[in-house]
């Protein structure tokens, strides 16, 4: 590992020349260069990140994550906004993208309105009346899957429970699910510039116009006729507000629970279901015990983040462990690397459903925390008791090699082949 003190304009600060967060080997495995940096390099700077030509400052002790996330007034979620406006072509159907504004690009005042609205449906009481609709859902698709002697848990169980439960939570109708994928997945392609050939971007700029005309009709609906859903709920918390300005408040919010809650969840569930299964006398503790299983679910989400880093850009120049982060950097805060911190979690690096105490920072801390985080637990947590319950010798298939799309904010494993007796 490089650590040279200078890159263009960095002074002070270990310069990793070399680091690729993208590069197989650190998608497969991140852990020893966080090990490495938590110890050598708390917080270092280097040249690749998501925006071209800008380096970025990376933060990978727990403490160190843990202060910038509660110190929202210098580590700014604002400079995080990607284009708000469509070409002209598509503009009289879709004003704006729906990601133009969201709780995740958005600090202060501005930020807790955003937050209010999205927040309204998600009482306790609300999360844990699903209970019954997610364990439907579940049930369902543990069934389905029983035939074999083998599925990949990633598209067989955690895509279609995921997306079941948000649109479950939202009143979205299941014969549009095809659509939802499509949707989702074009919208994830513009966001992070992921395409190149001129007629694929229009291709999918046409496929979010259709989800923004989608969004804006069940909104319409739901404001004529309210019911016991979520979106109902977000509905009455914007009762002050009318007209189109209550419509793209509506959409803005329905998308950001959609594109927040589908992938993380489905992946989360996948990457923890990985982890249990590689120590098997864990899951015997299960089968025996079902009372073990919230605490399993804690320390799946913990041992092998579905976040990777959250991207933060500095107002002021700050100081983190000696090193001055200059005002305007990028700054990634390396979640995955403080959950193994060993100064947070004793013996961070082992497995174990036991551990007490486990804060883990999956889900964020402070302004920003996760919304969705009791039901992205409940789902994983019907998701663990199904699976206890009907594949008893469930285990990772033989030939299982982790592989991950590259993406640098998220953990997102290609499949989870298991199989069983
Ligand atoms: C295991 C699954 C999930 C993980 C690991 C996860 C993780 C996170 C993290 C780390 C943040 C903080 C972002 C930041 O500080 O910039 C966050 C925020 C958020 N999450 Fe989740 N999430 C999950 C599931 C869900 C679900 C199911 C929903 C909704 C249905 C959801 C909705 C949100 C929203 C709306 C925010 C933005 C909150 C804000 O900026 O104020 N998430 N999530």
């Amino acid at each position: 590992m490089n650590d040279t003190e200078s890159a263009a304009g960095v002074t002070g600060c270990p310069y990793l020349a070399d680091y690729q967060p993208m590069s197989p080997q650190e998608l497969n495995d991140p852990n020893p260069t966080y090990a490495w940096a938590r110890e050598n390099a708390p917080v270092f700077y280097s040249d690749v990140s998501h925006t071209p030509g800008k380096g970025i400052w990376s933060i990978a002790r727990n403490e160190d994550v843990l202060a910038a996330l509660r110190d929202t007034e210098t580590f700014s979620n604002a400079g995080q906004r990607s284009p708000a406006t469509p070409p002209e072509s598509v503009r009289h159907r879709m004003p704006e993208y729906p990601w133009s504004t969201t709780v995740l690009t958005q600090d202060g005042a501005e930020h807790k309105e955003s937050r209010r609205i999205l927040q309204a449906p998600f009482t306790p009481r609300s999360v844990k009346a699903l209970e019954g609709a997610v364990s439907a859902i579940m049930g369902r698709l543990a069934r389905q899957t029983t035939h074999g002697h083998s599925m990949d848990f990633v598209s067989d169980i955690a895509f279609p429970l995921s997306l079941g439960t948000i649109s479950e939570t939202l009143g979205l109708p299941e014969d549009r699910f095809e659509d939802f994928k499509r949707w989702v997945s074009a919208a994830f392609a513009v966001i992070g510039n992921a395409l190149t050939e001129e007629s694929a971007i229009e291709q999918a700029i046409e496929t979010v116009t259709e989800f923004y005309e989608f969004m804006v009709e069940l909104v319409h609906d739901r404001i004529a006729n309210p019911r016991e859903d979520y979106l109902s709920a977000m509905v009455r918390s914007t009762a002050d507000e009318d007209g189109d300005e209550r419509t793209i408040t509506l959409v803005r919010s329905v998308f950001t629970l959609i594109v927040a809650g589908f992938e993380t969840t489905a992946q989360a569930m996948s990457l923890g279901l990985w982890q249990l299964l590689s120590h098997p006398e864990q899951w015997q503790m299960l089968l025996r015990d079902r009372s073990l299983v919230p605490g399993a679910v804690e320390e799946m989400l913990r041992h092998r983040s579905m976040i990777q880093r959250l991207f933060r850009t500095t107002t002021r120049d700050v100081e983190v462990t000696g090193v001055v982060i200059p005002k305007g950097s990028l700054v990634t805060l390396l979640i995955a690397s403080s959950n193994r911190d060993n100064l947070a979690y004793p013996d961070a690096d082992t497995f174990d459903i036991h551990r007490r105490h486990n804060t883990h920072l999956a889900f964020g801390k402070g302004a920003h925390f996760c919304v969705g985080a009791p039901l992205a637990k409940l789902e994983a947590k019907l998701m663990l008791q199904a699976m206890l319950d009907t594949y008893p010798t469930l285990r990772l298939a033989d030939d299982f090699r982790p592989e991950f799309f590259p993406d640098i904010r998220m953990a997102i494993l290609r499949r989870l082949p298991l199989t069983w007796d």
